[in-house]
């Protein structure tokens, strides 16, 4: 399954993903109550940076980032130590599909952004994240609805690519459509009192911030290179041409890319 993971574990992966954490996390922040003493787990948690940052705002409680993948947990390390703050989280190795193997205590809160939408069983996911809160416990869920994605002024590589990139998500049996569904399938799994929002991750050319969304898309797709050519029977010259249109695209003054990831936040009653 691990190989299964659509965008791969690459240095460039990684370094979108800091970048990504860097846009999004003050808005994620933002949106999470907490008291401070919360027991927090950081499901999928990645490079562990948001981690981070959930820690510096519980001083009294703790945050635990899970992570499947080996790589990922050594640059998170690594990153934490960089810092100077290689203590504020523990980092544990392993699956959503073994939350009861892995801890005895129970949690207060549990975060989870960008995970769903790459798992092959999410109703099993969401049974475990059940039976890991104590009662009264939270689960936040931040991911992804891949139709809600638009750029203008319009492209047409853009288009056959973002559909290629759905398509890989679905051939690994992973669901790029999942964030319409999170309210459905977190009370399938028992969970009540969800309430929804949105997280703007997108920008026109006027906001000082568009560079960051424009070159993360742009970075996605240099990461789905090799599923392009292997699966979808794209040439080298159509990727370059892509690279191209894009590059064009974000230099254009009337640039937008409109999009928000979903956002769910529900209770264990
Ligand atoms: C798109 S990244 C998001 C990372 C982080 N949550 C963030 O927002 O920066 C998804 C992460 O989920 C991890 N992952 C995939 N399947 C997993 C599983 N079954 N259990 C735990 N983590 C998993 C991947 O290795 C990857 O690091």
């Amino acid at each position: 399954m691990n190989e299964g993971y659509v965008h791969g574990y690459s240095d460039a992966e990684q370094e979108r993903l800091i970048r990504m954490n860097e846009a999004l996390n003050p808005r994620c922040l933002r949106m999470i109550s907490l008291e401070g003493d919360e027991r927090i787990l950081d499901l999928g948690c990645g490079l562990g940076i948001l981690s981070r940052e959930l820690a510096n705002r519980v001083p009294k409680g703790s945050v635990t980032g899970l992570e499947f993948n080996p790589k990922q947990l050594a640059r998170a390390r690594q990153l934490a130590a960089q810092d100077g703050v290689a203590d504020q989280v523990r980092y544990v190795q392993g699956s959503v599909y073994d939350l009861d193997q892995l801890f005895d205590q129970p949690f207060d809160l549990i975060f989870t952004r960008f995970l769903l939408e790459h798992l092959e069983d999410v109703p099993k996911a969401l049974s475990h994240c059940y039976s890991a809160l104590q009662t009264g416990g939270r689960l936040i869920i931040m991911d992804d609805d891949h139709a809600n994605f638009r750029i203008w002024p319009h492209s047409n590589l853009f288009q056959e690519a973002w559909s290629a990139l759905c398509s890989g998500f679905m051939r690994r049996g992973h669901d790029p459509y999942i964030g319409r569904k999170m309210v459905s399938l977190v009370y399938d799994a028992g969970f009540r009192e969800s309430k929804i929002d949105w997280v703007r991750f997108g920008g026109c050319a006027d906001q000082p911030d568009f560079p960051i969304y424009a070159d993360n898309l742009i970075a996605l797709f240099q990461g789905i290179e090799r599923d392009l050519v292997d699966k979808e029977e794209w040439s080298i010259s159509k990727i370059r041409n892509l690279h191209t249109e894009l590059a064009c695209w974000k230099e254009k003054p009337d640039a937008s890319l409109w999009y928000a990831a979903n956002w769910v936040e529900t209770v264990k009653i």
